[in-house]
């Protein structure tokens, strides 16, 4: 079931409920007063009389109306202070009231969001933008619950009234582009690994992107081989469903001859750690080792969408970690795309093998202005900054400056780590030209991991290492995001983009 977003001036009064908004000072738009009058002074009663509800961020508040009312129910919600209701907020907000209407099984209700009359379009599309993100369902698999009619229900109707309309709706527009690209990043991330495999998730790329102008070329072993991809080929080896590698290409500014920006994809379709295998507690979660690849699928998707003008070229990296007779060992040498050997010491460090290829190639082939690699690299992302920072390692002040306002403005927060000499040289082989595994040991392993992938960077080429290990994937909801697969990356490279290299 689609929700269906509208925006206009006048209300329908054909819905279920009526959405009022307050902020803590309890003063709601002037279409309130008409609606309070057809309440019968319901709202200003309630107002007055609720020792509850203060118009507090995130208060909401569900009351059934008499008969022959308008609508069934009329829905308060606080805003907090008007001076801290950021687009932010008010996305957060979105999602809380989602939970609040499904909670009451309301199909359809419409918003009065004329707080203020200037303003209020922008604030209304978050709003609108965080209740689209937080209704996102993934329920292939599921067999409906029961006979019960009524457990089917669920909200397929907003409407949102105001002064604003147009502004709301151009806004949201765009933005809805934006949730698309999240919600296959969601999507990805969620598929069981016995279904999403490097052959069948590249068939996906291509069924999803190519029909909105995203060239793609898929390479598979032969032609890995063949290039001298020996560190991804490496890592499938051991599994009957191949690797693969994918080539996304957007060019949206047909006039400029620039450099592409570079998106480059962890996409580790199920990670058991290999012969060095993982333990056996938790290693379902490891299908969401795909996660960095799903956030470039989603970013072209959305980038496609909304037709942005730039060029973009993605690749993935795609390869299942599996222990078997033909998976490579601890102690094997192998050699990369770039023709450095690396010493694998621990087929668990998989995701920096499978990126080094990547990461050469696309800088071979075509030449970049600039590489943005994303990947749930390390356990030791976790451990630092948990679920709600991004660990992002980066080469480039201005780089760093340009992506720390986006991760502000998408509220996908990222914090900088150091990238440092020491780590580089600490992956430095001892009878090989690199190792997987840092010769100081287990300390640091997010910057050990980030000083790995630094050896298979050129000087000049501007690089930010994203280790989504710890936001790509959560097991408790979001405001905006239920548990499982998050999307993360999507909103802040769209925002990346949009502000520092779309033509307008
Ligand atoms: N995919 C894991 C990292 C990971 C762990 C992602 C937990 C999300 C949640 C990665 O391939 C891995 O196994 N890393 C090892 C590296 C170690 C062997 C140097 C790790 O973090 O333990
Ligand atoms: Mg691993
Ligand atoms: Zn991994």
């Amino acid at each position: 079931m689609t929700l269906d977003i509208s925006f206009s001036k006048a209300p329908y009064k054909n819905t279920e409920a009526a959405v009022i908004c307050f902020y803590d000072d309890k003063e709601s738009s002037p279409s309130v007063g008409s609606l309070n009058y057809e309440f019968k002074g319901f709202v200003d009663h309630v107002l007055e009389k609720s020792k509850s509800f203060k118009g507090k961020s995130g208060q909401i508040e569900i009351l059934m109306l008499p008969e022959g009312s308008p609508y069934s129910y009329v829905v308060l919600l606080g805003c907090g202070k008007r001076e801290d209701f950021t687009k932010i907020e008010a996305e957060k907000l979105g999602g809380k009231l989602l939970c609040a209407l499904e909670a009451k099984k309301i199909e359809s209700v419409e918003f009065y969001a004329d707080n203020e009359l200037s303003s209020c379009g922008a604030l209304t599309a978050h709003i609108a933008v965080g209740l689209a993100l937080r209704s996102y369902k993934f329920e292939l698999y599921q067999s409906p619950k029961s006979d019960d009619e009524d457990d089917r229900i669920m909200l397929s109707l907003v409407h949102f009234v105001l002064f604003e309309s147009d502004v709301a709706s151009e806004l949201y527009a765009v933005q809805a582009c934006v949730n698309q690209g999240v919600f296959l990043a969601r999507d990805l991330v969620n598929e069981p690994p016995n279904i999403l495999y490097p052959d069948s998730y590249a068939k996906r790329i291509k069924e999803q992107l190519k029909p909105l102008g995203v060239e793609i070329e898929v390479l598979d072993e032969k032609k890995m081989r063949k290039l001298g991809m020996g560190a991804i080929l490496a890592v499938g080896q051991g599994s009957d469903n191949p690797p693969r590698m994918v080539i996304m290409r957007w060019n949206g500014d047909k006039t400029s001859t620039d450099a592409p920006l570079a998106f480059v994809g962890k996409g580790v379709t199920f990670d058991t750690g290999g012969i060095s295998l993982k333990p056996g507690a938790g290693m379902e979660d490891m299908k969401m080792d795909m996660g960095g690849s799903a956030a470039v699928v989603g970013l072209m998707k959305s980038l496609a969408l909304r037709e942005a003008k730039v060029n973009v070229v993605a690749i993935v990296g795609l390869a299942e970690n599996m222990p078997s007779a033909r998976a490579y060992r601890p102690a094997d040498i192998i050699t990369s795309y770039a023709g450095k050997t690396i010493e694998v010491l621990n087929t668990d460090a998989e995701g920096r093998l499978v990126l080094a290829d990547a990461l050469s190639y696309v800088q071979d082939i075509y030449k970049p202005s600039l590489i943005i690699d994303l990947a749930t690299l390390t356990g030791a992302m976790l451990i630092a900054l948990g679920h709600e920072y991004c660990g992002t390692f980066v080469t480039d002040d201005a780089l760093w400056e340009q992506m720390e306002r986006a991760g502000k403005a998408s509220d996908e927060k990222l914090w900088r780590m150091p990238l440092d000499k020491v780590w580089k040289k600490d992956m430095e082989g001892t009878i090989s030209d690199t190792q997987n595994m840092a010769k100081s040991g287990r300390w640091a392993g997010s910057c050990t991991a980030a000083g790995f992938l630094w050896h298979f960077i050129d000087d000049d080429t501007p690089w930010a290492h994203m280790d989504i290990a710890g936001t790509a994937w959560i097991k408790t909801d979001k405001d905006i995001a239920p548990k499982y697969g998050t999307g993360f990356g999507v909103r802040v490279l769209d925002r990346f983009v949009a502000e520092n290299y779309e033509q307008s």
